[in-house]
């Protein structure tokens, strides 16, 4: 089907040493595995449907009046005994409030500590990433667009982490801590020049990653080696850039909010203008080539980031509006 895109690991780069890698490490591939909880508009029935499944998932979500998203469970590691399943809350008519109204969705997942480094000293040890399930908007729709022609790039949510199989009504540090869960939340980009690459993540010259929490990691893929290239507030929200280029000679730049971001309701092209606008010097300093208004964003996906935890943990969204649109268009 068209407009399913997937994502997976690239086997190239999971060998990389994560903590000097940057980048999510995926690639992109044609999706054959369409997993439905509830078909949408089969004869326009106005249920509000909610269905579980574990395991690979994929759906497209119809927002009759925008946006199309597609959720994805997206494993990039498998481990014995592990879970992964995706919960989605669906109108069946697809007539959300809003042009930009995202289902309501939730991740629950338990995966083990995987070292990526054995030999690296014992201070030293991170874990493997083995899932970044998310939901993204629908290729083909808005997707790929030019910068220039980026009319808003908007996300509008409040999530919650927490440890079990149920979404938990808040976001407890002290929970996830005891659970020693490693995990984060971020809007993944991609940018090329061409529209062919700008929707495939391994070969997009650029990448551009929102962190907007991270838990457990003290270097969560992206990081760079640490250094703050610049900061940056966003409505409140101060984030640090990050920049470097991964194995693959892309360039991968990484904003980390400094304080958990739990809810916002914010246009984020900023961050694109920022790093456009990034000063030559650092650029050099930092060995990165700097993405252009002439480039095409090709794929923009928020989840969740599944390192390792003792037990479940559930990551929910509701109420959420991702929004990109044209310049020039309402919705
Ligand atoms: C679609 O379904 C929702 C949820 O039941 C309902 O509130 C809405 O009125 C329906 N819209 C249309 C146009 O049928
Ligand atoms: C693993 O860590 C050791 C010791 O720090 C280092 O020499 C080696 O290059 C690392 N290997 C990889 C694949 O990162
Ligand atoms: C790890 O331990 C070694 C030896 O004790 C020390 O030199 C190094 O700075 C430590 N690294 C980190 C990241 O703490
Ligand atoms: C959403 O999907 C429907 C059904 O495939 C399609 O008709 C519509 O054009 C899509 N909307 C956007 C904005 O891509
Ligand atoms: C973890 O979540 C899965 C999926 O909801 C569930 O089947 C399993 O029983 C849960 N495990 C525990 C220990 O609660
Ligand atoms: C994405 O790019 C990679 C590397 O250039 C290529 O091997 C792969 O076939 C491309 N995937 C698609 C779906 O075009
Ligand atoms: C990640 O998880 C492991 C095992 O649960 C824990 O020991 C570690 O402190 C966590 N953080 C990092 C950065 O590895
Ligand atoms: C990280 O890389 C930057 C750019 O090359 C450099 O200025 C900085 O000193 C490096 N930081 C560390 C901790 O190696």
């Amino acid at each position: 089907m068209g407009f399913f895109v997937g994502l997976i690991v690239n086997a190239v780069l999971i060998g990389v040493p994560i903590g000097a890698s940057l980048g999510t490490l995926f690639g992109v591939r044609p999706f054959q595995n369409e997993r439905k909880v509830a078909p949408t508009d089969p004869e326009r029935f106005d249920h509000i449907l909610t269905g579980s499944i574990c395991g690979e998932f994929h759906e497209f979500a119809l927002n009759r009046l925008g946006n199309n998203y597609t959720i994805n469970s997206n494993e990039i590691l498998e481990a014995p005994g592990s879970t992964l399943c995706t919960t989605i809350t669906k109108y069946q008519n697809g007539t959300y409030p809003t042009s930009s109204t995202t289902p309501d969705f939730s991740f629950t997942w338990d995966y083990p500590f995987k070292i990526a480094n054995a030999s690296a000293p014992r201070n030293q040890t991170q874990p493997l990433i083995h899932a970044f399930p998310q939901i993204s908007i629908a290729d083909g729709g808005v997707l790929p667009i030019r910068l220039e022609d980026l009319g808003e790039l908007t996300l509008d949510f409040k999530w919650t982490m927490g440890t079990g199989s149920e979404p938990s009504p808040e976001t407890s540090e002290l929970r996830l801590g005891a659970a020693q869960v490693n995990s984060s939340v971020a809007l993944d980009m991609y940018l090329d020049s061409t529209e062919e690459r700008a929707r495939n993540a391994s070969s997009a010259k650029f990448e551009m990653i929102i962190v907007f929490a991270k838990y457990g990691l003290q270097h969560p893929v992206g990081f760079g080696n640490g250094t703050i290239v610049k900061s940056q507030t966003i409505d409140g929200h101060e984030f640090n850039l990050f920049a470097g280029q991964n194995n693959n000679k892309q360039n991968v730049f990484s904003w980390i909010a400094t304080r958990p971001v739990t809810s916002i309701n914010s246009d984020l092209r900023p961050l694109f203008t920022s790093i456009i606008e990034l000063d030559d010097k650092l650029a050099t300093q930092f060995k990165v080539d700097k993405p252009t208004f002439t480039n095409y964003l090709g794929y923009a996906g928020f989840g969740t980031q599944a390192y390792n935890s003792i037990g479940n943990v559930t990551f929910a969204v509701r109420d959420m509006q991702f929004n990109v649109r044209k310049f020039g268009t309402t919705r």
